[in-house]
């Protein structure tokens, strides 16, 4: 039995049947590659699906992790720690947000919001619970923010569904949003810059710009989930940057923390004030070694010219992918290194996705038929030339 087959069997009798894995097993990663156990090497455009910002083993991220394993890992919030209050620094620069609550994934960060939002109407003695979200999107695996979801698939098994959230409107449509904010007990609206796990749809700078001024018009909280989009994956930290608008609240996770499990719910000073000691909790956030990996990341991240680089290597990716002339690729879509290559059909994506793998490439099927690039940021031109080149040639070939 090879060392594969070993590590397939062991898994398949023990962990749980939620995905359908691919015939391989991972053993090491170096930049934005990585190997198998066969010493296979692949190119990794997926990044442990936009999670791995600075790739794999990056001395930052390692670094920190080390250190900080070494002094402390977990103390409880029972006591101040010096980490996440610099993680937290992090993630409020340059923003008009005051104050963090840390998780350790993305939907605990949106069912940390949805709860915020729901108690800031409660304290300021308004009837105001219903969650608005957007067809197509995708917010987390919990009750509430699998409800959030506006994919039947993802939620509809686990009915009965929590009461309030799950107003779905589609996305981009402006005459939609209006209608839903006509609902005064609507207490937040729910959006994602750009769905990710929905096909890579960004949203309009109308539609955005619109959403900020009508809930604020109405009262209404607006939250973005950032957990795909931010962190410097669009070119700057957060993707709402690029829309001139300022949200109430921004969740976030996978890249903030570069591997480590770490997310985040970050509100204004007012709207955080809602909460009290006792409202909300949670054992492992914010503890010292995840912080403190997420802050080694982040400052990283945001050093001078990081992200003008991400701005400029996601434009080359996209320039080049919208050259390539098929008539099976309908649309090329996205900002920074999140891109999205729409086909005609989910066979053609997933073809692509087997051909690509086949070649030492890691790539992804997102929204059904979008081919989804969203590689380690630290990704050089010359690897987005190489992987570039194979897509060109699988193409061709097929
Ligand atoms: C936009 C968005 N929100 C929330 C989530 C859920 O994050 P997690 O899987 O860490 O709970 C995801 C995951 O893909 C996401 O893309």
């Amino acid at each position: 039995m090879s060392k594969f087959d070993e590590i397939k069997a062991r898994d398949n009798k023990f962990f749980m049947n939620t995905y359908a894995p691919l015939d391989i097993c991972f053993e090491k990663g170096e930049g934005c590659y990585l190997t198998d156990t066969e010493g296979n090497v692949y190119l990794d455009f997926l990044g442990g699906i936009a999670v791995n910002a600075l790739g794999y083993n990056h001395p930052v991220f390692t670094n920190a992790l080390i250190e900080q394993a070494q002094k402390v890992a977990v103390i409880s919030n029972y006591f101040y720690n010096e980490k996440r209050g610099l993680m937290a620094e992090q993630l409020v620069k340059g923003t008009t947000l005051g104050k963090v609550f840390f998780g350790n994934s993305g939907a605990e960060a949106n069912e940390c919001a949805i709860k915020l939002a729901r108690k800031y109407y409660k304290v300021k003695g308004e009837t105001r619970y219903k969650i608005v979200s957007a067809l197509q999107s995708f917010h987390g695996r919990t009750l509430a923010t699998v409800t959030a979801t506006g994919q039947e698939k993802y939620n509809k098994p686990f009915a009965p569904l929590p009461e309030g959230i799950g107003t779905y409107i589609p996305y981009n449509d402006e005459e939609a949003l209006r209608n839903a904010l006509e609902d005064s007990e609507v207490a937040a609206l729910l959006l994602e810059p750009i769905q990710g796990e929905g096909g890579i749809i960004p949203a309009t700078e109308s539609y955005m710009k619109l959403a900020r001024e009508l809930t604020k018009e109405k009262g209404v909280l607006l939250i973005l989930d950032e957990v795909q989009t931010g962190a410097g994956r669009t070119g700057k930290f957060w993707a709402y940057e690029h829309y001139g608008i300022e949200p109430d609240v921004i969740t976030c996770a996978k890249g903030i923390g570069g591997g480590i499990p770490v997310s985040a719910c970050i509100a204004t000073e007012e709207v955080a004030k809602a909460f009290v000691p006792g409202d909300h909790g949670t054992t492992f956030g914010a503890q010292p070694l995840a912080t403190a990996v997420g802050y080694a990341v982040c400052k990283k991240i945001r050093e001078d010219g990081f992200m003008d680089d991400v701005a400029k290597k996601g434009n080359y990716l996209i320039t080049e992918l919208k050259k390539i002339e098929d008539a099976r690729i309908k649309d090329v879509r996205g900002l920074g290194l999140i891109v999205g290559m729409e086909m005609e059909s989910a066979e053609v994506a997933k073809d692509i996705y087997n051909r690509m793998f086949k070649k030492g490439f890691i790539l992804n099927v997102c929204g059904g038929k979008v081919l989804r690039f969203v590689p380690p940021l630290i990704i050089t031109i010359d690897q987005i030339a190489t992987m570039l080149k194979a897509l060109k040639e699988t193409i061709a070939e097929m």
